[in-house]
């Protein structure tokens, strides 16, 4: 029999493709309270409408995620949290991004400095619960350092970094997971402009994944799990190897 505790997440840039099919996943196997946090707020709505549809109880807070002055951090406190979820992110054209310095520091805000202040103001909410599940979603881009995407990819490291550093705070507080979430390519939004091949995935494959590596309590989740191979090769081949590809 299912649990009847409504499952209480609040998730930031929840429009996003993967979070919806993350967010679906969830509210098929549970009954759920949902903050749906983002910048667009028909958007919102819309996915709002679609997950209460599907049974769950829905809160939209629009709102500009790059502003540290933004109130969505009251808004949180105060509440018992099973999860925190951050998903929002962006790929632009990097070299355009590169020659342009104030659009190279959006892209580091949105992709970076924007989710790291969101998950410190997350991670003293779990301090003082106790409990609860912090999820990121990262990049296999965070892996190694290509050409088709290294300002992503050193964004989504940084990340990684900083979640690595949190998971060791908490260690001693097994109630406590800090999760990070590692999709490949995807077939979203995101990657409208990407050419298909066979290492992309769906979004409701990887969304699944996520809510799975969630409700395990994964520190770290490579989605599809395949990816994991794929990038231990990609992280162990010699530069004089690597500098011969396109990757
Ligand atoms: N798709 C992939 O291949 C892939 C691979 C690896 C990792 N990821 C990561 O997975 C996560 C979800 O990606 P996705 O593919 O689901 O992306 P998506 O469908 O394109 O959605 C991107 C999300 O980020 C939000 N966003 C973008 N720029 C923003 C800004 N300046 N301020 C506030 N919100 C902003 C969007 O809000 P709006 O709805 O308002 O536009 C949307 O919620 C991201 O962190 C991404 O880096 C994706």
């Amino acid at each position: 029999m299912s649990d009847p505790t409504p499952y209480r997440a609040a998730v930031f840039g929840a429009t996003s493709a993967i979070a919806t099919e993350t967010l679906r996943a969830l509210v098929a196997e549970r009954p759920a309270e949902l903050l749906l946090v983002g910048r667009n707020p028909e958007r919102l709505e819309t996915l709002a409408a679609d997950l209460r549809a599907r049974g769950a109880e829905c809160e939209v807070h629009a709102t500009d995620l790059l502003n540290p002055d933004a109130p969505w951090a009251s808004i949180l406190s105060g509440g018992d949290w099973d999860l925190f979820l951050i998903a929002h992110g962006s790929l632009p054209d990097q070299q355009a991004t590169l020659d342009d310095p104030h659009a190279t520091g959006r892209e580091i805000d949105v992709n970076l400095i924007s989710p790291v202040r969101i998950a410190a103001t997350c991670a003293r909410i779990l301090e003082k619960q106790q409990r609860g599940t912090l999820a990121v979603f990262g990049s296999v881009a965070g892996d190694r350092g290509r050409q088709s995407n290294y300002l992503y990819g050193a964004t989504k490291a940084a990340l990684e970094t900083f979640l690595a550093g949190l998971r060791h705070r908490f260690a001693e507080h097994p109630e406590v997971k800090i999760t990070l979430l590692k999709p490949g390519l995807t077939d979203t939004p995101m990657t409208a402009d990407i050419e298909k091949g066979p290492l992309f995935s769906p979004a409701s494959k990887v969304g699944a994944d996520a809510w799975s590596a969630v409700r395990k309590g994964k520190s770290t989740a490579y989605l599809p799990g395949w990816w994991r191979y794929v990038m231990f090769v990609i992280r162990h081949l010699p530069d004089f190897v690597l500098h011969k590809t396109k990757l």
